[in-house]
């Protein structure tokens, strides 16, 4: 025992920084809570981790407890421990302060502000982001944090966390700490997250609770007068039928639930797009989840357009390329592509261009009749959801850093 804590302090006071790492923060669906999450490589031994957070750097007065899971990698075995915790009783449009840890060692402080549901909704959301390529991507939503109330990165994270034994997973989420411990970063899997059943996805973030598996790949958040979904698409190509099966009855009742006006989907796979083969997103793995394949593999396209969902995000090919409101392959044109009136079919904007391993450029695809407009500058679309009526998106460059409106785009609809 002496022996054990004798080896624990020698490490602790020779190991580099902190051994509170990769702190994160993410939303739990209810708007007075706030939920971090962060990681040890060291069991703590018989202690509680918690979060300290106030209104003020100087009076973290509030504790909110957590828990502990610990996994292992299944490249070594290696043990990681990933620390939760949820902040409660929050005040909407408030600024706090806080940090993570135990009685062994705390995080440094870090802020964020609650987000208001009063107001319009500000967020990020791309797919296919790494650190190498990406860097500027991520520098570039570090510098837009205070204007940001979600970041939502929709699938192949870090390519990939779990390489390298995971220590590739662990640089990444160190690497994004200067947006993720201030603005909730929210994930699910792409198809680079497959690896040991989705090990690193299930184990290193907390999403909402869903009722179902609760484990991260799907699940949805009520904000404001929008209702998100994120979507794997990866349980198709992986064959988990039973899964599969199991999430398309979730988001059934979840769309049959739903009071929010906007309703916006998020998966990884995109199932309309255009690249370099005549009929554009044709493969059988992406067009999979939208047709599916009788009772085994339930298809989603009919499933959203029933629910009439407005909006469908998704990544996997590294370039932005907004299309026409679209069902069944069938666009439905209007008089103004950048302002459309009470879409019959959801739009769908494909975004997977935050900066990863390959570069893809719109000048080497077959542009496909339902396109609107296709970008190859490495950037996010960002979503502002302005009221009842009025969505507006666009796309941000990250790497010129011009903000210049490359993509402005008003989806607007009757009040209902
Ligand atoms: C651990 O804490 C997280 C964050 O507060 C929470 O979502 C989760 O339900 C907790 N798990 C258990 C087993 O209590
Ligand atoms: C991963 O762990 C295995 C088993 O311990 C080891 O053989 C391999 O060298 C490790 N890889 C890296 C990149 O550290
Ligand atoms: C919603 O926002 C739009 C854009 O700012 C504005 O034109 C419209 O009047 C707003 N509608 C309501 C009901 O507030
Ligand atoms: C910024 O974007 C606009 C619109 O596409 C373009 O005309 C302009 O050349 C860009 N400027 C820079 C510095 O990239």
């Amino acid at each position: 025992m002496f022996l054990k804590s004798l080896i624990f302090v020698l490490t602790f006071q020779f190991s580099n920084g902190n051994p509170v790492e990769q702190v994160h923060l993410s939303l739990s669906g209810k708007a007075d809570e706030m939920v971090v999450t962060w990681l040890t490589h060291d069991p703590l031994p018989n202690l509680t981790p918690y979060a300290l957070f106030g209104l003020s750097r100087d009076a973290l007065r509030f504790t909110a407890k957590g828990n502990t899971t610990g996994w292992a990698d299944q490249g070594n075995g290696q043990m990681r421990y990933t620390h939760r915790a949820t902040m409660q009783n929050l005040v909407q449009g408030k600024v706090y302060y806080y940090q993570v840890g135990s009685s062994q060692a705390m995080s440094s402080i870090f802020n964020f502000r609650q987000p208001d549901q009063f107001q319009p909704l500000r967020a990020a959301i791309f797919g296919d982001l790494s650190v190498d390529i990406g860097q500027e991507t991520i520098d570039y939503l570090t510098t837009k944090r205070d204007q940001l109330d979600v970041i939502i990165h929709i699938g192949d994270l870090a390519y990939n966390l779990h390489d390298q034994n995971g220590t590739t997973g662990d640089e990444y989420m160190n690497v994004i700490e200067p947006f993720a411990a201030y603005v909730p970063y929210m994930v699910f899997a792409g198809n680079h997250e497959s690896n040991s059943i989705f090990n690193h996805i299930i184990h290193r973030f907390t999403m909402p609770k869903n009722g179902v598996y609760n484990d991260n790949l799907f699940w949805s958040f009520d904000f404001g007068n929008a209702h998100f979904i994120g979507l794997n698409s990866e349980y198709y190509p992986e064959k988990m039928s039973k899964e599969a099966q199991a999430q398309y009855k979730w988001l059934r009742e979840d769309l049959e639930q739903n009071s929010r006006n906007w309703v916006i989907v998020m998966l990884h796979r995109p199932w309309y797009c255009s690249n370099e083969t005549p009929e554009g997103c044709n493969d059988g793995w992406d067009t999979l989840p939208r047709q599916g394949l009788g009772k085994l593999f339930p298809g989603l396209e009919d499933l959203l357009n029933e629910y009439t969902v407005d909006m469908v995000l998704y990544g996997h090919r590294h370039t932005y390329e907004r299309m026409w409101p679209i069902y069944n392959k069938n666009p439905y044109k209007s008089e103004n592509p950048g302002h459309i009136k009470n879409a019959p079919a959801p739009v769908y904007i494909l975004t997977g261009s935050a900066g990863c391993h390959s570069h893809e450029d719109p000048s080497d695809h077959i542009m496909q009749d339902f396109s609107v407009k296709a970008l190859g500058e490495y950037g996010y679309t960002y979503l502002t959801v302005h009221n009842s009526t009025h969505l507006f998106t666009d796309f941000v460059d990250t790497f010129s850093g011009n903000i210049t409106s490359l993509d402005s785009f008003v989806l607007e609809k009757n009040s209902t």
